[in-house]
């Protein structure tokens, strides 16, 4: 196991930005996982940080993150493949491609790792990743316990993972199709995803609130390119909030807050946030 001290929340996250953390915990096996399990009642976990911001504030509360022997894809019959938590999504889409595996196309183009991706059921505006999950390998202080997907509460952009456990692995149950079929699914789903904005970002920030865009209504209310500090509203699409170089967590929740209230006065909405935000 690797331990970690005093590590930057910018140095793990896409935004690349925020305070301290105390103590992070890179675990290579399950034993190791059970012996931090075991050792403390409250924990973090992090995969590649893409939805995530630490704020300002020092965290104490440990952090674990799922080192390489969680990076794995195994195929289990011809349609079937387990896949470790620590896998990362376009990995996942490469070995679908390779294999003729088609049910996931629709991941294409989404950054991070499957772990928390299944947190979050990330996915498009109409499915998520758990849509296309059979079962789920969880661990926490006593064991692995495995779920199956019907068993699993999960919503648009919400996992319904039961708190205090860390997700290790999931399998799935794919449609055997031709290499260039898969791909050309893929292709079309990374077409969609081209006009996406680059930069140090979180992805959406906000969840599409029932019926309608948040990034069509923070555009409505103008305020593509409103700034506050080094964080600004993306130009490129709305619900994306670019870190410029020197945002800190602070300017991120500000320009937030700011959009939440600006969205509401002009069209009684209330927008839920998909980014979270910890300490
Ligand atoms: N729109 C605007 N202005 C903007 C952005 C969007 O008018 O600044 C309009 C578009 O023209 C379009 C509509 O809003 O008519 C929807 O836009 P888009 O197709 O970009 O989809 P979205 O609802 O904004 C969702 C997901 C994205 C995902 C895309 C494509 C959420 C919160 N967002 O965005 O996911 O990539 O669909 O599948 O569900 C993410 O979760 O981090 C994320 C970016």
């Amino acid at each position: 196991m690797k331990e970690f001290s005093d590590i930057a929340g910018g140095s793990i996250t896409s935004m690349h930005c925020g305070g301290i953390i105390t103590k992070l915990y890179e675990v290579e096996s399950i034993e190791e996982l059970f012996r931090l399990l075991k050792r403390f009642n409250d924990f973090l976990v992090i995969g590649s940080g893409t939805n995530m911001i630490f704020s300002q504030n020092r965290l104490e509360t440990p952090v674990i993150t799922l080192g390489a022997a969680f990076e794995y894809i195994k195929l289990e019959d011809n349609e079937t493949i387990s896949v470790g938590a620590a896998t990362g999504i376009s990995k996942i889409l490469a070995f679908c491609e390779k294999n003729g595996l088609s049910g996931i196309e629709f991941m294409a183009g989404i950054p991070g790792l499957l772990g928390g991706s299944i947190t979050m059921n990330a996915g498009t505006k109409d499915r998520g990743i758990l849509n296309k999950v059979d079962q789920v390998k969880l661990a926490d202080k006593h064991g692995i316990h495995t779920l199956s997907a019907d068993k699993i509460p999960f919503g648009y952009r919400t996992g319904g993972i039961p708190d205090r456990t860390v997700i290790c692995e999931a399998r799935f149950q794919l449609k055997k199709e031709s290499e260039t079929a898969v791909r050309k699914s893929i292709q079309s789903y990374l077409l969609k995803r081209m006009h996406q904005p680059g930069g140090y970002s979180c992805g959406c920030i906000f969840k599409n609130p029932s019926g309608t865009s948040a990034g069509r209504l923070i555009d409505k209310a103008g305020l593509k390119g409103v700034r506050i500090g080094g964080a600004k509203i993306s130009e490129i699409h709305a619900n994306y909030i670019i870190n410029e170089g020197n945002a800190t967590p602070a300017d991120i929740i500000h320009l937030m807050d700011m959009i939440r209230y600006e969205v509401k006065q002009k069209f009684d909405i209330e927008l839920a946030e998909e980014v979270r935000i910890v300490g």
